[in-house]
């Protein structure tokens, strides 16, 4: 007899359902969908699960693998490409599988990190009120052409390169720095240097890399002083790629010109819900709102309905092969293998 194995699905959202349930019609899992977030008190709902779906603000360090793993969960299968808030080393000491989809939509996230480009630039948060308000002044609104800008790429994965290709068809002079470079962008015009030299000729800087130990407030007050003035920040990757307090300091200043943003360090605790009938008590992210120069999504650069198809498609992929022992190519595990 086939025992089917449950999967407990946190922070699930009507959205997430949807586009599971959709998909699950071909592959007949059973998702058990829950509202909470998970963390170390909330594990205990996967209780008779052999596996939990997490999403980017779960908490997967090793209190709550340990917990999981008591229960019985053998699985983890994250409904997203970042794995930063994996404790990888506890998932491997405790023998836990940890799939991803490590591609859904790169042209998802660069089409929202350029709408943030296209919407700075041209104030159109701002332009919106006021035509809503009949103020039709253009004061304030002055934007420039990005024809012939030079914008910094900071990541040529797969969304870094997808930005590339998009702000070259803007006719922008594109920076990159990645260890990696990617031969077909430089084939295509794109130029590798090194971290300062992204900082201090890009016009736009857009940062696509993965959080790791490395990439760790990689924009510091010491590469915001090194930054070209008015310099213009987009992050749709990782909130902790910047430091926002540094970030203040520099739109106080005039050195950052412009910051759109689609993810905060400390995002877990905001975004994906509607909080507007509480007070905001993150004093940084509430004085970041009150800039007109800064933008700020509540991390939806994925959110397209073809993303969310092949998130669900994929996801659902890494369970059967786990499920059948098959090869998954999408598990993440320490370079070790720890
Ligand atoms: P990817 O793995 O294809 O590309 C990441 C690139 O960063 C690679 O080329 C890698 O060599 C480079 N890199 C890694 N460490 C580096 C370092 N220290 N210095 C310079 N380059 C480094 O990943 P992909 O799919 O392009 O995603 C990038 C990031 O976007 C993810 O890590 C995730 O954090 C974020 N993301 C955000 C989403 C959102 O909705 N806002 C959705 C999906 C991903």
């Amino acid at each position: 007899m086939v025992m089917l194995m449950k999967v407990a699905f946190f922070s699930a959202k009507p959205y997430d359902r949807s586009s599971f349930d959709a998909v699950n019609r071909t592959f007949q899992h059973e998702l058990i969908y829950l509202e909470a977030h998970l963390d170390e008190t909330t594990a205990v709902l996967a209780r008779g699960c052999g596996a939990v779906c997490a999403f980017v603000n779960d908490s997967l360090d090793r209190d709550t693998l340990c917990a999981l793993r008591e229960l019985g969960v053998r699985m983890i299968l994250l409904r997203c490409a970042g794995y930063n808030h994996v404790d990888l080393q506890a998932a491997g000491e405790l023998g836990l599988l940890v799939a991803r989809v490590p591609e859904y939509s790169p042209f998802a996230v660069a089409e929202h990190a350029a709408a943030l480009v296209l919407a700075l630039n041209r104030k159109i948060h701002r332009a919106y009120h006021r035509v809503r308000e009949s103020n039709f002044s253009l004061d304030g609104l002055m934007g420039f052409d990005l024809n012939g800008c030079t914008v910094g790429v900071f990541g040529t994965g797969k969304i870094g390169t997808a930005f590339c290709r998009i702000m070259q068809g803007f006719g922008c002079r594109i920076l990159a720095y990645d260890l990696y470079p990617n031969k077909a962008l430089i084939d295509s015009g794109v130029h590798y240097t090194d971290k300062d030299t992204l900082l201090i000729q890009s016009d736009i800087l857009s940062l696509h890399c993965p959080l790791t130990p490395e990439t760790h407030y990689l924009i510091d007050e010491e590469a915001i002083a090194k930054a070209k003035d008015g310099i213009m920040l987009i992050n749709t990757s990782r909130g902790a790629l910047i430091d926002a307090r540094a970030l203040i300091q520099g739109l106080k200043s005039g050195k950052i010109g412009y910051v759109g943003l689609d993810v905060y360090e400390e995002e877990g605790d905001l975004f994906f819900e509607d909080l507007s009938n509480q007070v905001l008590k993150d004093d940084v992210f509430a004085r970041l709102t009150t800039f007109p120069n800064v933008i700020i999504t509540g991390h939806q650069a994925f959110f397209t309905g073809d993303a969310m198809q092949a998130i669900a498609a994929t996801t659902l992929n890494n369970l059967s092969h786990l499920e059948a022992g098959k090869p998954c190519s999408n598990l993440v595990s320490l370079p070790s293998g720890g």
